[in-house]
């Protein structure tokens, strides 16, 4: 990632188009909404909603950070986006049914004049659903003008300054990088002949970065996190980010998980399970998507509890994670954890979590934020990946080498030391002294006076 030089202010309005507008995509847009109407308060999201501290001892001070750093207002964004299903948002809200009918119905006129883009799709990649809402070009180089210039209509149409893309569509089935994924040149070569190793997300990603448009991967899909995907995302100075939005209980993990590494105790087991009705759900039914969306989740707690830096404590941790099928619970996922610790001399105990948690609550604000962070990242002129987003993500994205951050705690930090750079304060490394080195120095200088 290249380093700002000045910050572009944020003027004018910033389109937000998202590859999938179902349940998560259709919180977010109607969440704004409500936001700007006064109907509702934009909690878990942090530009709204959280406090940034800058300063020092009697300096120190806390301000919201949509205050601190120049975001795009709420009242300037639009919403756009693509689906294999051809319902407006008010119409796909009402099918999701995560919000109640009564704040839809407010905001009825505005979500209804939302229209899906056709979409670019592949039932190899997803085939626990069938739409008909598709373009009709079947070459893959041919779809990518066609997103293209999707992309630019929408622009044009919605009078936008900026555009960012958040992926907000299903997970596709799990496949690892092959030769076609190497390079640039590679990819393009493969666009041209219908390479089947190319997914739609790597098109509709290939044709934001293209058009300099900051690309972020909602789920755990093999996309940007590609050598031909990030080159292109150098080349073309634009900053990405992924994968995998961190909501429910991976969440929860990266919570307590640092606690138990900041008090030294030993994991031994590790047992996750889920129950989710959502049409997410349905396309983790099939186990070939699954083992994307597990693979993603898995290697979280091995980035906190490092059993090779402390064998004796985490070096044989059973992690397993489920995540089953079940249309009575619709997009209220319920999560149990069962995890085996132990601590001094042995002695074992356990934690029982019990999350009746909301999935596309916890994941839209997570949509607003990853989109206005990405459009500010580009308006500082911060390419390529953007590590300092890790925050929001299952599986960070990092530069080839690097290993992800996954602790919540460790990742707040890294993004807010990110803002106050790019806001000119000092990062915080404090040790909580500065008070008492504030009034040593005070009463130095009052001796030597
Ligand atoms: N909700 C969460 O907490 C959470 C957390 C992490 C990741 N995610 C991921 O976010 C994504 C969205 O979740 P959701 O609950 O909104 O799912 P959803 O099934 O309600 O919505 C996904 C939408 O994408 C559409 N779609 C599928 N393939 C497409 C394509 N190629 N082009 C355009 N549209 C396409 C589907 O028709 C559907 O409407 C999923 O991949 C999910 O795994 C969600």
């Amino acid at each position: 990632m290249n380093i700002p030089s000045s910050l572009v202010p944020a003027t004018g309005r910033l389109g937000v188009l998202m590859p999938g507008l179902g349940a998560v995509a259709t919180t977010f847009v109607a969440g704004v909404l409500a936001a700007r109407k006064g109907l509702a308060y934009p909690a878990g999201s942090l530009t709204q909603a959280a406090h940034i501290q800058t300063g020092k001892g009697a300096t120190e001070r806390s301000s919201l950070i949509r205050d601190f750093v120049p975001l795009t207002k709420l009242d300037d964004l639009v919403f756009g986006g693509w689906d294999i299903y051809p319902d407006n948002l008010y119409e796909a809200a009402r099918q999701a049914n995560v919000l109640e009918r009564p704040l839809l119905d407010q905001l009825q006129e505005e979500l209804a004049a939302i229209r899906p883009m056709k979409a670019v799709f592949d039932r190899h990649y997803v085939r626990n659903l069938s739409g008909e809402w598709v373009k009709e070009t079947t070459n893959k180089w041919e779809q990518v003008q066609d997103l293209m210039a999707d992309i630019e209509q929408f622009s044009l149409i919605n009078h936008c300054q900026r555009l960012v893309m958040v992926w907000c569509a299903s997970t596709e089935r799990y496949h690892e990088p092959g030769p076609v994924h190497m390079s640039l040149a590679a990819f393009e070569k493969g666009l041209h002949e219908n390479d089947p190793a190319i997914a739609p997300s790597m098109l509709y990603a290939y044709a934001a970065l293209k058009m300099r448009v900051p690309f972020a991967m909602g789920a755990p899909n093999l996309c940007v996190d590609i050598p031909a995907l990030e080159e292109l995302a150098r080349l073309t100075n634009t900053p990405i980010g992924g994968k995998d939005f961190k909501t429910g209980q991976t969440l929860m993990k990266t919570i307590i998980a640092p606690g138990l590494r900041a008090r030294a105790l030993g994991v031994n087991g590790w047992f996750s399970t889920n129950i989710l009705g959502n049409r997410d759900g349905l396309v983790l039914d099939a186990p070939e998507n699954f083992q994307t969306k597990e693979v993603s989740k898995g290697r979280v707690l091995e980035g906190i509890l490092d059993g090779e830096l402390s064998p004796e404590l985490w070096g044989d941790i059973h992690h397993k994670v489920r995540i089953e099928y079940y249309p009575p619970h619709g997009d209220n996922k319920e999560g149990w954890d069962n995890i085996d610790i132990f601590g001094w001399l042995g002695y074992k105990m356990q934690i029982k979590v019990n999350f009746l948690c909301r999935d596309s609550i916890l994941a839209a604000p997570v949509v607003l934020d990853l989109a206005l962070f990405l459009d500010l990242a580009q308006r500082a002129g911060m390419s390529g990946i953007q590590e300092w987003l890790g925050f929001y993500w299952k599986s960070p994205q990092t530069e080839p080498g690097a290993s992800p951050v996954h602790d919540l705690f460790q990742q707040l930090n890294k993004l807010e030391n990110m803002l106050r750079y790019l806001m000119g304060e000092e990062r915080m490394t404090t040790f909580g002294l500065d008070q008492y080195e504030e009034e040593t120095a005070e009463v130095e200088s009052e001796t030597h006076s």
